[in-house]
């Protein structure tokens, strides 16, 4: 699959238009977990692919929380990204602030992924290592049913995506602990070299 956009185009696009460190950190984070989907999913070959998908997939939600999704496809076009990645883009909102249907698989790991990421993210932070490297699935199981834990990752959503799947809530869970354990360093490294931890 051709890209129009390199990896370093994507990251200076994406710096463009968010400046905070939580947001930066998540999308580097969600661009490490699709890479490692993409090898553990059989396409290999699309790893930097669906890793750019990752990093742009929130690219309009710093600066136009509230055109979420409506706003991505005008800063992508702008910035020379093609068709597919905007259609990957705009489905990881379907159903809230987007119409666009997940079809292809990198789309519905995207859909699950995105929102689970952020619980387990926020999950780790809790902890005393900071970190994903000790997590267990039976704390994310724990995190998933307190509803007062991190409220603003939608349950539903991350159930509809392991529906989107046809996995087990488990399965998913464990999936992107482990994608999220094989980037915990780089993005780390990567945010330091940026200057922003
Ligand atoms: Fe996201």
């Amino acid at each position: 699959m051709a890209d129009t956009i390199s990896r370093e185009e994507a990251l200076s696009l994406l710096m463009k238009y968010n400046k905070e460190a939580f947001h930066i950190r998540h999308a580097l984070t969600v661009e490490g977990v699709m890479k490692w989907y993409a090898g553990e999913l059989g396409f290999g070959d699309e790893a930097e692919h669906w890793g750019i998908v990752g990093l742009l997939h929130d690219i309009d939600f710093e600066m136009y929380p509230e055109e979420h999704c409506q706003k991505a496809p005008e800063l992508l076009q702008n910035g020379g990204v093609g068709e597919d990645i905007i259609h990957s883009v705009c489905s990881h909102g379907y159903g809230i602030c987007s119409d666009v249907e997940p079809t292809h698989l990198m789309e519905k790991v995207l859909f699950a992924a995105d929102e689970l990421t952020g619980l387990i993210w926020a999950a780790a932070l809790m902890r005393p290592s900071k970190s994903v490297m000790d997590m267990e699935v039976s704390s994310v199981k724990k995190k998933f049913k307190d509803k007062r834990f991190a409220q603003g990752c939608s349950r539903d959503i991350i159930k509809q995506g392991a529906e989107m799947l046809g996995w087990e809530l488990p399965e998913l869970f464990e999936k992107t602990i482990l994608a999220m354990r094989s980037c915990e360093e780089s993005v780390t490294d990567e945010m330091k070299a940026l200057g922003l931890e």
